[in-house]
């Protein structure tokens, strides 16, 4: 028997379980099945906090969306009423396969989790307050990184 199957069979868990809520619960699963069932080794994000950048370099289907997909909603929802960015070359990337492809956020995220999605604006709102925005490359964020850069400067001079 797995480790994962041991611990969910054990009586006690499973009364911890039945005492969550309906979001918790959804949440659990899917965390559950994505982490010990489903995603390969390198779909799992490194351990510890020596890192900032995580890059996935590989060939064509190895899984690079879905991990990140994954990965960047489950820390939407573990941290509650914070902001993500989603940034691809186009809308239509966007759309077409950060938010609503095959491996896009709409898909792995559980439906319950989901506040509201704005289909036009790339935005979704999970019930625990965090926003998911999707920004096509070249607008906001390099905005944004050359005021930071500027008043790097400022602050330098
Ligand atoms: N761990 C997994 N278990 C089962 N299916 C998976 C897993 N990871 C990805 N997939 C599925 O495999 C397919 C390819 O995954 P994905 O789109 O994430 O790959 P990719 O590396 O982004 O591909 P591309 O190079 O085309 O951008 C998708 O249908 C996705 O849902
Ligand atoms: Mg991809």
């Amino acid at each position: 028997m797995s480790v994962a199957l041991d611990i969910l069979l054990d009586e006690d868990t499973q009364k911890e379980f039945a005492s969550l809520t309906a979001h918790q619960q959804a949440a659990f699963n899917w965390q559950f099945r994505w982490l010990n069932e489903q995603a390969l080794k390198h779909q799992i994000e490194p351990a510890g906090d020596w890192w900032n950048i995580w890059l996935l370099l590989a060939g064509r289907g190895a899984g690079k969306t879905r991990a990140a997909a994954e990965t960047l909603a489950s820390w939407a929802w573990e941290q509650p009423g914070t902001r993500w960015l989603v940034s691809a070359p186009t809308s239509g990337d966007l759309k077409g396969t950060c938010f609503e492809g095959e491996s896009g956020l709409i898909k792995v995220i559980p439906p319950l989790l989901i506040a509201k999605y704005n289909s036009s604006l790339h935005e979704i709102t999970l019930v625990n307050g965090s926003l998911i925005k999707g920004q096509k490359k070249g607008v906001a964020v390099h905005k944004n990184m050359d005021t930071m850069r500027l008043e790097m400067t400022k602050k330098a001079k």
